[in-house]
């Protein structure tokens, strides 16, 4: 069967800013997060503490929380590295992390100057940090279809990962298809692994990119499967800037359809996403990629 509800996880302002070339000033940034937990969305995750010349786009990540309310009940994650990033976390007063580990090696040294093994060691401090506090930790693994350097990315040696992942500590687990290589049939296998391995499917998230237009089918499957949280952008934005042929993420207006055509609840005023997608992308000056943004858009 299906849920009767799901979980919305937003990372337009992160996974969809992220590549974006030209910097958004950080007041359209602050309005994009305003406009979106407006709309009902209950998990914004909001930017990244990285190495700001590795993603310049977010460099400006203190002062964006800075000019947001603490809103009662909405979580917004932000992504966590490393002890550098821990402690301009922590100053910032944030509660709720995600640290990103990758299935593979070549994604772990280009995303994150490290090998696999080392990322563990990277995020143990960190993840420690936040669970000491009871505080939440989400864990991605990233490439858990497809590498663009490696290929085919085998089951085993990605429920490896998330279980090494999960073994630090983390709260939540998010399966990224980085490049958007996945179908529903390698989700179900992916997941049924992972079940088989000791993994509450309740704690874990999809993260499909839709490169190849999959996105909503996988997700579908995951549901099926068990799953309950979704990751999406709104109006599809995004990309990884570290990994070659990534397009933007699952639309959140293109879930949000889907699930309420099947009865499933959100919290999700689609009419105000789609607005918030439409302005949006004025900013950026280009139009929104979902199909269902440009259905719903006023004209
Ligand atoms: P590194 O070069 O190995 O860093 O990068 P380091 O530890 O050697 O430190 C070098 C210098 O950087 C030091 O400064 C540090 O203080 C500074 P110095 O002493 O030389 O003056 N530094 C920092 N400054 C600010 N904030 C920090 C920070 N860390 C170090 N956090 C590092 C390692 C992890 C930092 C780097 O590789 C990095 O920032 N990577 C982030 C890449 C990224 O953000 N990628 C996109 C997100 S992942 C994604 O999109 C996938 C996902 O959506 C799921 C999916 O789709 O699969 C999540
Ligand atoms: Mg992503």
């Amino acid at each position: 069967g299906l849920p009767a509800r799901v979980t919305v996880y937003e990372v337009g302002p992160r996974d969809g800013l992220q590549n974006e070339k030209a910097i958004v000033p950080v007041e359209v940034k602050a309005e994009f997060v305003r406009r979106l937990v407006a709309s009902g969305l209950t998990a914004v995750e909001t930017t990244s503490f990285v190495h700001p010349t590795w993603v310049p786009q977010l460099a400006d990540a203190e002062a964006l929380l800075a000019a947001l309310p603490a809103y009662d009940g909405v979580r917004m994650p932000v992504l966590v590295p490393n002890e550098r990033g821990l402690v301009r976390a922590l100053d910032a007063g944030v509660r709720e992390i995600a640290v990103f580990g990758s299935a593979t090696e070549t994604f772990a040294r280009r995303n994150l100057n490290r090998t696999v093994a080392e990322q563990y060691e990277m995020f143990a401090p960190v993840v420690a940090a936040y669970r000491e506090r009871d505080l939440p930790v989400r864990a991605y693994v990233s490439m858990c279809f497809g590498d663009p350097w490696e290929g085919d990315v085998p089951v085993p040696q990605v429920v490896e990962v998330c279980a090494r992942m999960m073994a630090l500590g983390a709260t939540e687990l998010s399966l990224g298809d980085t490049i958007g290589v996945a179908n529903p049939g390698h989700t179900r296998a992916l997941l049924t692994a992972l079940a088989e391995a000791g993994v509450d499917l309740g704690a874990v998230s999809v993260h499909f990119h839709d490169t190849y237009g999959q996105a909503l089918a996988n997700t579908l499957e995951a549901l099926r499967c068990g799953v309950t949280s979704v990751d999406s952008s709104a109006g599809g934005l995004g990309g990884c800037p570290y990994a070659e042929s990534a397009t933007g993420n699952l639309a959140t207006e293109d879930l949000v359809w889907m699930l309420h055509g099947l009865g499933i609840e959100t919290g999700v005023d689609l009419p105000a996403l789609v607005a918030t997608s439409v302005w949006m992308a004025e900013q950026l000056g280009r139009p929104s990629p979902s199909r269902t943004v440009a259905a719903l858009a006023p004209r």
